[in-house]
């Protein structure tokens, strides 16, 4: 792709942006946001860049992220439509409500130790290893695990959790796949939505109250929840919960060691950790769109946006917008300014950020501490870009010998 004269008019740089995408996607971004921040793309789909110009659309209750119209046993045999993410207005609200107490300061203050514990065995092995993949040994071990133990699944069953949530995955990273594919993502899920069935109908609230499903299976009592309701919301709180962690792991910790100073600062002074955080997730986030449909003609920025058509939400161009952030290009930890879009905004803004840090800072204080003189590999890493989802295959890390 050549980005000194994108001839947008002519061709869609969607499939650059959700397909298999490319390595550094802010050149693009760049070019988008100075040029057209409203943009309707070759592929029909517009593409919003600027970070006012999200933010303003995602507290737009005129746009959703299901389609108006559907057509529920062709286009949503699953029934995802019941999920968070795609409920739209009341029934959002009322959703949102119902899974708050999972995410409250008491439930997450509990998983605490938990997650130190994870990094301290995870680690373990590492500190005498001369070089080792993060993602593999680390980044999709503990967010998996600790989804698990949040969700009161079996934390020692969780690879095979993994394993069995691919088709889930796939189905709601936007990526594009052919019917064959498609088929076999759904088959997939519903054999893991019956699974995790299965595992619900084991739990007595009477017997076990504390446990995460006791609280779902009293709201199915009082009839504020149905069971599909259940079924759905949990398998999308466990798929928003590792996968993305996953990926945010890898493009922090590879984004602080690219800028060894970076690196030091945090060494020399942990207490800079929850705001480098921040900053880190800021610079490149592991989810690079989300999409909104119009619910019903709309005119935003001078254009008109109509009923149906689909918004990509370009939240990685939002994070590097030069009117939000000073430097934007630049990792700062003493930044203050510009409200990062890592997480969206607006109503349906992320239930799991303080989770996502729970996880990223302990993970950035235990490896500076029993790692300090970790090192990017020699060899390049290799990105991984799924859909919306970007991040990293491989991220290998070596010690000076
Ligand atoms: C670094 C990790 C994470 C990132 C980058 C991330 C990103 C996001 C984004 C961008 C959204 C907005 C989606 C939209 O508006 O269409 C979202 C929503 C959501 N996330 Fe996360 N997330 C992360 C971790 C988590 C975790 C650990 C959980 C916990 C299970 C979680 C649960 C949710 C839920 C429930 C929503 C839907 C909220 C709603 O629709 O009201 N996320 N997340």
């Amino acid at each position: 792709m050549t980005l000194d004269t994108p001839d947008l008019e002519l061709r869609s740089v969607l499939p650059s942006i959700i397909g298999s995408g490319f390595d550094d996607p802010y050149p693009m971004y760049d070019y988008l946001r100075a040029n057209c921040p409203v943009h309707r793309d070759a592929s029909g789909v517009w593409l919003l860049s600027s970070h006012a110009l999200i933010t303003r659309m995602l507290d737009n209750r005129n746009f959703s992220a299901r389609p108006p119209t559907m057509d529920l046993a062709a286009d949503d045999p699953l029934g995802y439509a019941n999920m968070i993410v795609f409920q739209h207005a009341d029934q959002h609200d009322r959703l949102r409500h119902l899974l708050a107490p999972l995410f409250s300061r008491k439930s997450l203050a509990t998983l605490q130790d938990f997650i130190d514990a994870e990094i301290a065995r995870l680690l373990e092995p590492l500190q005498d290893a001369a070089r080792f993949d993060l993602v593999a040994e680390v980044a999709s071990v503990l967010p998996l695990r600790t989804i698990c133990h949040l969700l009161g699944f079996p934390v020692s069953n969780a690879a095979n959790y993994l394993q069995a949530s691919m088709g889930a995955w796939q189905l709601i990273s936007g990526a594009p796949l052919s019917a064959g594919q498609r088929a076999h993502a759904v088959a997939q899920t519903q054999t893991f939505l019956d699974h995790i069935d299965s595992l619900i109908r084991t739990i007595d609230p009477a017997r076990s109250p504390e446990h995460p499903v006791a609280w779902f299976l009293r709201l199915e009592k009082e009839g504020e929840f149905t069971r599909h309701e259940m079924l759905v919301n949990i398998l999308f709180l466990f798929i928003a919960g590792y996968g993305t962690t996953l990926l945010s792991i890898g493009n922090s910790v590879a984004a602080a060691l690219r800028q060894p100073r970076a690196w030091r600062a945090l060494r020399d002074d942990p207490g800079l950790i929850p705001q480098a955080v921040r900053e880190l997730y800021r610079y490149d986030p592991a989810v690079q769109a989300i999409f909104r449909y119009a619910w019903q003609d709309t005119e935003f920025d001078g254009h008109l946006i109509r009923r149906g058509e689909l918004v990509a939400l370009l939240l990685g161009a939002a994070n590097r917008d030069p009117d939000e952030f000073d430097s934007p290009d630049e990792i700062d930890f003493a930044r203050t300014q510009g409200r990062s879009l890592t997480f969206g905004a607006g109503p349906h803004s992320c239930m799991g950020v303080a989770l996502a840090r729970m996880q990223l800072e302990s993970l950035l204080r235990a490896l500076l501490h029993r790692l300090p003189d970790l090192q990017l590999g020699a060899a390049e890493p290799r990105r991984l870009q799924r859909g919306t989802f970007h991040g990293f295959d491989q991220l290998w890390l070596e010690r000076p010998s």
